[in-house]
């Protein structure tokens, strides 16, 4: 099984959307092959469901997020899932730090995985309100991050 983390602050926002974006794996076929999950770097919204912003875009678009809850991420989670992606230059750091130097699975922002994005960061609708662009940029790089597991796993 391959295993896919995604990581943001709040885990509210930005990762449980890129979870929710699960769909494009079910709708290639690979549903028992891939894993995804998500947590964030703090826990005051442990337990909570998705925000209602990332909620809304989520009907809008038809993509179910049925008992998803933030969870906080913690060290186990870096050597049990191969691919760790997170969000922002922040998480980043965040994870690195947890990281020290023990052995984890890849560790990597979202955004590089969109070829030629200008952008490294997904910037965080929590405090832009932004949850449209978030959506746009989430689905852009969910492709190419299954794009990119596909080719390393001969999916
Ligand atoms: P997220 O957004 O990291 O995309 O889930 C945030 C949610 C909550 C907070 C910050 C960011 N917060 O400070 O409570």
């Amino acid at each position: 099984m391959i295993r896919v983390l995604f990581v943001c602050l709040g885990n509210i926002c930005r990762s449980p959307m890129a979870e929710a974006v699960r769909n494009i794996v079910k709708e290639d076929g690979l549903s028992d092959k891939i894993e995804i999950d998500s947590a964030g770097t703090g826990d005051w919204h442990v337990g909570n469901p998705p925000h209602e912003g990332t909620r809304k875009i989520l009907d809008t678009n038809r993509i179910d997020y049925i008992g998803m809850k933030a969870r906080k991420v913690f060290t186990g989670d870096l050597t049990r899932f191969q691919y760790i992606i997170c969000m922002d230059a922040e998480n980043l750091g965040n994870l690195h730090r947890m990281a020290g130097y023990s052995e984890t699975g890849f560790i990597g922002r979202l955004m590089d995985f969109v070829e030629n994005s200008e952008i490294d960061d997904v910037p965080d609708p929590y405090f832009t309100g932004n949850f449209d662009e978030v959506y746009e940029m989430v689905t852009e790089g969910c492709k190419g991050l299954l794009k990119t597991i596909k080719e390393e796993n001969n999916l």
